[in-house]
C-alpha cells in the first residue's frame, strides 16, 4: 500500500515537474557551480577548483541526517581528485542534501564515487538508491560491483584498466524550487558518497528536436527530462580531463576499448587552426576533442569494404541520444571521403561528407541522432562504413567525438543492475542456468573422459600389435612426434608463461648450450646472419659434426616476441612434416631464446622469384615449391584434431632447400583452429599486408580459409614474379592480388606473368593453375577450397606440364596422354574427398593415427 502510494507520489512530482517546467519553459542557468566535498568541514582543492565540505557552516545546502563522516586512512589512487576521495559521507538511513538557492536552469550533476575501507562498514556491501527532486537517477547500486564491471570491460578488450572510482553524470533541468538529492539506502544496507558536482550549463548545448535513426525528427522534451551521459570519448585521441573544458568540466575518455576491431581505425591528429563551423557551438564540446580522430585504416587490400565499428553497454528500454563530433583534418575537397552512420545496424546518414557539411576543412560541427534501445537489447552499436553508392575515391570514414546520453522515461534514469563485487552480473535466473551448465558440463566431461580412456585403452592394445608388424614409419613422414604434454598445453590454457625447461623433458630435441650455440654462429657474427624474423635474427651456423643449422635468436626482453617463440616451440613440439621445417633444438641460457632449425640451403622461395640475382626457377621448380608448401599447410590444416591456422603464409616463409624440397616455416603466429564448437577463432588481426584476408580482417574470425587467400596471393606471386605490394606502381597495381585477380578473370593471366617463363610452360597448366589461384581468393571464407582440394589442382598442373615436356622433348606421346588421363577431371568442384594422391591419403592415415593420441 505504502508502496503504491510512494508511487503516486512520484508521479505526481513528475507530473507536476514537467507542467511546470513546459510552463516555465527551458530556462538557461548562470552563474557558480556548486561543488561539495562530502564527509568534509573544510573546504579542499581539488581539479582546481574548490570544494566546500559539507559540514563547512559556509555552504548553502542542508543535510537531513548527518550519517556519519568517514575518511581515508590508507592512501587512495592518485588522481585529480584524490584530495576530495579522501573523505566521504555514509549514511545507513536515507539522507536529504538540500541546495538552496540554486537559480533555474539546466545542470550538469556529477556524483563522484571512491570506495575505500571504512571502519565498521564493507563497501562491498554497500546499496543504495539516489533520486534528484524525483527523479530516479539510482537504483540498489553497488559501487565497487559497477567500478570492477567496468574495469572487466575494458579488461575483455585487451586494455589493463585499474579504475578505483566512479563518476555518474547527469544533465537535469531545475525550476525554482530547491533541489533536493536524496541517497536511500536499500534495507539493512547503506550508501557513501564522495563528493557532489553541480556545474550549470549556461549555453543551450541541445537542441529541442532531433532526427530518430530510421524515421523523422522527434521532439526530445528536455525541459522535463533528465539525461544521463553514458559515455563521452575523444576519438582516436587521449583522455581529457576537466580542465581541458573549463566552463562545463566534461571528462572525455579514450575510444580504442570500445572498438570492436581497433585495427580498423587509424588515428590521425591535426591541431592547426580548428574552429567551430557555426558562431554558438563552443559549448559543445572543447576544440581539442576535434583535434584527433579516426579514420578507416589503409590496408591496400581492401578497398576500405569494411565499417569502423564502437560497441557500448547500455541499458535496455531506454531512448538514447547519440552526438557524433566531426572535423575534416586531412581532405580539403569535397566528395574525398563519403560514408555511412549506422546506429544500431540502422542507417543514420547515407552519403555523409563531412567538408560539406561543415564547409570546409578543419571546421568542427556534431550531429545528433535519437534511437530507442529495446527491452530485450543491451548494446548499442555504432559503425561508419564506405557508402558504396559514392564514387570508390571517396570511400573513408573519419570521427572525432561520440557521446551518448540515455534519455529519462517516466521520471526515471535508473536500470537495476547488480554486480557482484568483481564486476560479473548477478541475476538469480542467470545464475540458475549457469549452475545448470555446469552441472551439464561436468556431467558431459566426465562421460567424455570415460569414453577416451576407453578409446585410447582400445587404440594402445591395436597400435602395439601394428608396431610389432611394422617396425617403424615410412620416412619423410612422421606426424607423431605429437604428445601435446599436458604442461604446455596447461601453460597456454592458463595464460601462464611457458617455461622452456617443462618441455625439455619432451619433444624438443636436443637442448643446446649457449657456448655450442655461439661456438657455431660464430659468436653471432653478422656475416652468418641469414635474415630477420618476426622477433629478432636469424644465422646460419655449423655444427661439430658438420651438421648446417639455422639458429633464431630473439631480441632479447620483447614480450612480444617471447609470446610468438612460445607459440612456436608448443607448434613444432607438436608438428613433424616433411613440408615443415623442423626444429632440432633450443636454448634457453640467460634469458636468451634461441630455437634450433634445420638449415634450408636455399632461402627463401621469395628470393628465387625476384629482388635478388639467383637464377629464375623454372615452371617445374615453381610449381613443385607451391605443391610442397601446399602439402605443408594442408597437413597443418589437417593434421592434429583441432587443425592448425599458419597465419603468415608467404613467400618469404617457404623455405627451400638444398634439393628445392619447399616446407613451411614461422609459426610464430599460428593459432589452434576452432574447437568443434566454434566455425572459427575470434583474434585480433595479425598477418601481413598484401596476403591478408579480407574476410578476416571484417570479421576478426580465423578460419583455415584465411591461410587458403594468404596461399592465392602466394601463388600469383610466384607466377608474377613481383612483390605483393609495390606502391610505386600505377594505382591499379599496387595490390598484386587486385591486380593478377582482374587479369585472370579475363582469362589472360599469360599477359603479366613473369617473363623469364615465357615459352617454357605449358598453356594449358597456366590456365588451370590461374583457376586455383582465383578461387583461393574468393571474397568469402566459404566459397574457397580447402587446402587439400588445392594441392591436388595443384599436382594436376604439375601433371599436365609434365606431359607437355615430355611431348616438347619428343618423348613417346603415349605415356604422356596416359598420365593425362589418369589424372582426375579437371572440374575444379571436384571434392577432396576422392583424393587419388598417395601422400594426402597418407596425411589421412597420419591425421587418425593423431587423433587417437590426443
Ligand atoms: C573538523 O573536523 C575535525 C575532525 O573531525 C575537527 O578536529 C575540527 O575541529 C573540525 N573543524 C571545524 C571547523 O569544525
Ligand atoms: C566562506 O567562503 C568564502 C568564499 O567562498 C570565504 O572567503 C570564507 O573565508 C569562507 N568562510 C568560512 C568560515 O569558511
Ligand atoms: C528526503 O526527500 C524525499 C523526497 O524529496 C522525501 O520524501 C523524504 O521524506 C526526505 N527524507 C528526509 C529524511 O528528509
Ligand atoms: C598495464 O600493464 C602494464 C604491464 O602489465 C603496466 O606497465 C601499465 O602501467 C599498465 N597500465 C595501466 C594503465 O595500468
Ligand atoms: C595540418 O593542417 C594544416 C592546415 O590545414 C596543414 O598545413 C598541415 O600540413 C597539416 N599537418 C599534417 C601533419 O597533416
Ligand atoms: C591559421 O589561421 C591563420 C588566421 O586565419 C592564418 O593566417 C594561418 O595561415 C593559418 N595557418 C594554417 C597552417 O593554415
Ligand atoms: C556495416 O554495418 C552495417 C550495419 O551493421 C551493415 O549493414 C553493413 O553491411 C556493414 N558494412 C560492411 C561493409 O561490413
Ligand atoms: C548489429 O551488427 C553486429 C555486427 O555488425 C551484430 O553483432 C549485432 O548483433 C547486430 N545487432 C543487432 C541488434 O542486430
Ligand atoms: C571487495 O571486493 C573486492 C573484489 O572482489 C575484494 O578484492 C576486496 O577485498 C573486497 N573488500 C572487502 C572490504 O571485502
Amino acid at each position: 500500500m505504502s508502496k503504491l502510494r510512494k508511487k503516486f507520489l512520484e508521479l505526481l512530482l513528475c507530473v507536476l515537474l514537467i507542467i511546470f517546467t513546459c510552463v516555465v519553459g527551458y530556462g538557461e542557468a548562470q552563474g557558480k557551480s556548486f561543488l561539495v566535498d562530502c564527509g568534509s568541514n573544510t573546504s579542499t582543492k581539488a581539479d582546481g577548483r574548490i570544494w566546500v565540505g559539507d559540514l563547512s557552516p559556509n555552504n548553502s545546502l542542508t543535510l537531513s541526517s548527518t550519517g556519519f563522516d568517514a575518511t581515508a586512512s590508507s592512501p587512495i589512487k592518485s588522481s585529480a581528485f584524490s584530495e576530495i576521495y579522501k573523505s566521504a559521507r555514509v549514511f545507513p538511513t536515507t539522507l536529504n542534501y538540500t541546495f538552496d538557492g540554486i537559480p533555474q536552469g539546466s545542470y550538469f550533476l556529477r556524483l563522484h564515487f571512491s570506495p575505500f575501507v571504512m571502519e565498521n562498514h564493507n563497501v562491498n556491501e554497500s546499496s543504495f538508491s539516489v533520486s534528484a527532486n524525483g527523479m530516479r537517477l539510482m537504483l540498489d547500486m553497488n559501487i565497487p560491483g559497477e567500478i570492477a564491471h567496468k574495469n572487466l570491460i575494458l579488461q575483455s578488450s585487451g586494455h589493463n584498466s585499474t579504475a578505483s572510482s566512479l563518476v555518474k553524470e547527469f544533465l537535469l533541468p531545475l525550476g525554482p524550487e530547491k533541489l533536493v538529492l536524496s541517497f536511500s539506502p536499500e534495507k539493512e544496507s547503506f550508501g557513501f558518497v564522495n563528493a557532489i558536482e553541480i556545474v550549470p550549463v549556461v549555453d543551450k548545448i541541445f537542441k529541442e528536436s532531433v532526427a530518430k535513426v530510421g524515421g523523422s525528427e522527434v521532439e526530445l522534451g528536455l525541459g522535463g527530462r533528465g539525461m544521463e551521459t553514458m559515455y563521452r570519448l575523444n576519438v582516436g585521441g587521449p583522455k581529457l580531463g576537466p580542465s581541458h573544458d573549463l566552463n562545463l568540466y566534461r571528462t572525455w575518455e579514450t575510444d580504442s576499448s570500445y572498438m570492436v576491431i581497433e585495427n580498423a581505425g587509424e588515428e590521425v591528429k591535426n591541431s592547426s587552426n580548428i574552429t567551430y563551423a557555426l558562431a554558438n557551438e563552443s559549448p559543445v564540446a572543447p576544440l581539442v576533442v576535434y583535434e584527433t580522430a579516426r579514420t578507416m585504416t589503409n590496408t591496400e587490400v581492401l578497398e576500405k569494404r569494411f565499417n569502423i565499428s564502437w560497441r557500448f553497454e547500455v541499458d535496455p528500454n531506454f531512448d538514447y541520444l547519440v552526438r557524433l563530433h566531426f572535423c575534416e583534418l586531412l581532405v580539403d575537397k569535397q566528395n574525398q571521403r563519403i560514408f555511412k552512420i549506422y546506429i544500431n545496424n540502422k542507417t543514420a546518414a547515407g552519403n555523409f561528407d563531412i567538408y560539406a557539411h561543415a564547409g570546409g576543412k578543419n571546421k568542427a560541427i556534431h550531429q545528433d541522432y535519437f534511437d530507442p534501445v529495446s527491452s530485450k537489447n543491451d548494446v548499442l552499436w555504432i559503425q561508419l562504413g564506405p557508402d558504396t553508392s559514392a564514387g570508390a575515391s571517396g570511400t573513408d570514414a573519419l570521427l572525432s567525438g561520440l557521446e551518448i546520453f540515455k534519455l529519462s522515461k517516466n521520471g526515471n534514469l535508473a536500470h537495476l543492475m547488480r554486480f557482484d563485487s568483481s564486476g560479473h552480473s548477478v541475476d538469480d535466473s542467470k545464475m540458475r542456468m549457469i549452475w545448470i551448465c555446469i552441472g551439464a558440463g561436468v556431467a558431459a566431461i566426465i562421460l567424455v573422459a570415460f569414453l577416451v580412456t576407453f578409446v585410447v585403452c582400445l587404440c594402445k592394445i591395436r597400435r602395439s600389435k601394428s608396431d610389432d608388424s611394422k617396425g617403424n614409419n615410412p620416412p619423410g613422414w612422421r606426424p607423431l612426434f605429437l604428445h601435446v604434454n599436458n604442461s604446455t598445453a596447461n601453460a597456454k590454457a592458463t595464460g601462464g608463461s611457458l617455461r622452456l625447461n617443462t618441455l625439455a623433458a619432451s619433444t624438443m630435441g636436443r637442448k643446446f648450450t649457449l657456448a655450442e650455440i655461439r661456438a657455431a654462429a660464430k659468436n653471432f657474427d653478422d656475416g652468418l646472419a641469414i635474415g630477420v624474423g618476426g622477433f629478432g635474427k636469424v644465422y646460419r651456423g655449423e655444427l661439430e659434426d658438420g651438421t648446417l643449422i639455422a639458429i633464431k635468436r630473439a631480441t632479447p626482453h620483447s614480450q612480444q616476441g617471447l609470446a610468438e617463440f612460445e607459440t612456436e616451440i608448443v607448434m613444432l613440439s607438436r608438428l613433424r612434416h616433411r613440408h615443415l621445417v623442423s626444429l632440432i633444438g633450443f636454448c634457453d641460457e640467460h634469458n636468451e631464446m634461441i630455437l634450433v632449425y634445420e638449415y634450408m640451403a636455399n632461402g627463401t622461395l621469395r628470393s628465387h622469384l625476384f629482388g635478388s640475382n639467383l637464377p629464375p626457377l623454372s615452371w617445374k621448380q615453381r610449381l613443385e615449391a607451391c605443391i610442397g608448401s601446399a602439402r605443408g599447410l594442408h597437413y597443418l590444416h589437417t593434421g592434429s584434431e583441432r587443425g592448425i591456422i599458419h597465419r603468415d603464409v608467404k613467400t618469404t616463409n617457404i623455405l627451400l632447400d638444398e634439393n628445392f624440397v619447399a616446407k613451411m616455416s614461422d609459426f610464430g603466429l599460428s593459432k589452434a583452429g576452432p574447437s568443434m564448437d566454434h566455425t572459427h577463432v575470434s583474434t585480433a588481426v595479425k598477418g601481413s599486408f598484401g596476403y591478408l584476408d579480407p574476410e578476416y580482417f571484417r570479421r576478426q574470425q580465423l578460419t583455415e580459409k584465411s591461410d587458403v587467400y594468404s596461399f592465392g596471393v602466394v601463388l600469383f606471386e610466384v607466377v608474377c614474379a613481383r612483390a605483393v605490394i609495390n606502391p610505386t606502381l600505377p594505382k591499379d597495381q599496387i595490390n598484386l592480388a587486385e591486380w593478377a585477380l582482374s587479369w585472370q578473370k579475363q582469362r589472360s593471366l599469360e599477359s603479366i606473368i613473369d617473363p623469364n617463363l615465357r615459352g617454357n610452360y605449358s598453356p594449358e597448366s597456366l590456365e588451370k593453375y590461374g583457376e586455383i589461384a582465383e578461387k583461393c581468393l574468393a571474397d568469402e571464407g566459404k566459397n574457397r577450397p580447402m587446402m587439400g582440394e588445392v594441392l591436388w589442382h595443384l599436382e594436376y598442373v604439375l601433371q599436365l606440364h609434365e606431359a607437355w615436356l615430355r611431348k616438347q622433348n619428343g618423348e613417346n606421346s603415349f605415356s604422356s596422354s596416359q598420365a593425362v588421363e589418369e589424372a582426375p577431371e579437371s572440374s575444379l568442384q571436384a571434392c577432396s574427398n576422392q583424393d587419388s594422391s598417395s601422400e594426402t591419403k597418407k596425411s589421412q592415415t597420419g591425421s587418425t593415427t593423431l587423433h587417437n593420441v590426443v
